[in-house]
């Protein structure tokens, strides 16, 4: 990263963050339960779901009251096949209100899961969720109230949605959750309070989680063979910049489903909110391949993280993988986006107030964030120009935008420290696009001090 023209943190240095926890390799899977489907109508995919306190253990035998869907961290996975009917009956077994955001769902508005747009469920309240899902991809669902808290507290589940007309691009598939908990060494409890680390970049954790376990995981099966891993970034503030060592890895879609074609990669940044879709597998004679986190400084002075192992897969030295054979073409290209409509400036800064860090929308602080008003059946340019020494995370709920390029559909990219991305937003003239859509950045502590908008869509 450049950071000649970029101003020091200056009277803002930002303390380093805490080592993080030694963790045990231990053999594991990546296997995660599916919300079982109660409707008999092969295209309409109803369940319960509840959000309830639930005991888990980031260590063995220190049992953690944690928030979670079901009992479990993630929850467990919704799946649906594209157009189909989903219909959710929440309940809030939580002592605190809360709401379910579908993230990167082309939803409704009215199911959006917002305060703009419903009232949070009472403790003890009920809620049914009930819309289509247009895209095939895979996504994820958790709180919009206090998301800082009720994320970290365990608030998260994957959300596939399968396009049966789509390339099976590997015979095992797997949703790569990762997370990040700040842990007692002792206690295994979550540790509250925020430093002033925290208060800056967001709260990172001291101690990784891969699909609700600890990482440097073993997944001892398939010797050798391609695998395709869905992982999505779920952590409050964690940035994975991932590499697949002793192996290789192509990415074959992201945010908004498959890419047009696949792109091999030495590594990827993935951001709080983003997923990545890669095919790994092990280089030949490799006896093991290993995806790891590198160091990433994501914020003027505030120090790399540090690498990170995540989860480990045995190589076949003796029959060395090949290649998979992948399509050309994944899907076909994009079309252009609708007409032109308008050319914005979102501006992304900091500033403090009230004593604290206070997180900016061109230099207002949500709430106060000016409402911008769209028009359904046109195309948005954003210039988002972050104006901050840090990187900001940007999601927009309900539309898809494409990246500098174009070629893909996205909901969530890394803005870096004093860059400018131009961004194409389709406002698509669905059913249910026109309403109150958020956008912010999925730093979830910079969301709920002050970073994020809202949208009018008419
Ligand atoms: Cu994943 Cu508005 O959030
Ligand atoms: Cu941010």
């Amino acid at each position: 990263m450049d950071h000649g023209s970029a101003h020091p943190a200056g009277h803002h240095a930002i303390p380093r963050a805490e080592p993080m926890l030694e963790v045990e390799r231990r053999a594991g899977s990546l296997d995660l339960p599916i919300l079982a489907d109660l409707n008999p109508d092969p295209h309409v995919v109803e369940v319960n779901l509840r959000a309830m306190t639930a005991e888990v253990a980031y260590l063995p035998g220190k049992p953690v009251t944690a928030w979670t869907y079901e009992g479990r961290i993630p929850g467990p996975m919704l799946k649906a096949n594209v157009g189909d009917r989903v219909i959710v009956h929440f309940t809030n077994q939580l002592p605190e209100a809360t709401t379910i955001h579908w993230h990167g769902i082309r939803v409704p508005n009215a199911m959006d899961g917002v305060t703009a747009v419903m009232s949070p469920v009472p403790p003890g309240g009920t809620f049914t969720y009930d819309f289509v899902v247009p895209d095939a991809g895979a996504f994820w669902f958790h709180p919009h109230v206090r998301s800082d808290v009720q994320v970290e507290r365990g608030l998260y589940a994957p959300f596939v949605v399968t396009d049966p007309a789509e390339p099976a691009l590997s015979s095992t598939q797997d949703v790569v959750l990762l997370d990040d908990v700040s842990i007692d060494s002792v206690s295994g409890q979550p540790r509250g309070g925020h430093d002033a680390r925290t208060e800056m970049m967001g709260r990172e954790g001291n101690f990784i989680l891969v699909n609700g376990g600890p990482a440097n995981l073993v997944v001892p099966t398939d010797v050798g063979q391609a695998r395709r891993w869905r992982i999505v970034n779920v952590a409050n503030a964690r940035f994975f910049r991932l590499a697949f060592h002793n192996g290789r890895m192509v990415q074959v879609g992201g945010d908004g489903g498959l890419l047009e074609t696949p792109r091999e990669l030495s590594e990827i940044l993935v951001v709080p909110g983003e997923r990545v879709d890669l095919i790994v597998w092990p280089t030949p004679s490799a006896a093991e391949a290993s995806l790891r986190s590198l160091p990433y400084e994501r914020a003027v002075g505030a120090g790399a993280t540090t690498p990170l192992e995540l989860i480990h897969l045995p190589g076949a030295p003796t029959a060395p993988a090949t290649a998979p054979a992948l399509p050309d073409a994944l899907r076909p290209p994009l079309p252009p986006p609708p007409a032109t409509g308008i050319t914005r400036r979102v501006r992304l800064g900091e500033r403090m107030s009230h004593g604290g860090f206070a997180f900016t929308i061109n230099d207002q602080i949500s709430p106060n964030v000016t409402v911008l008003d769209a028009t359904r059946g046109t195309s948005e340019i954003w210039d988002v120009v972050n104006e901050a020494d840090m990187d900001h995370p940007l999601h927009v709920h309900g539309f898809f935008f494409r990246p500098p390029g174009g070629a893909e559909r996205k909901d969530t990219i890394n803005i870096p420290a004093r860059k400018t991305v131009r961004l194409v937003l389709e406002i698509d003239s669905r059913a249910g696009a026109a309403g109150h859509w958020m956008y912010h950045c999925h730093i979830l502590e910079h969301a709920e001090r002050g970073m994020m908008g809202e949208m009018r869509v008419r």
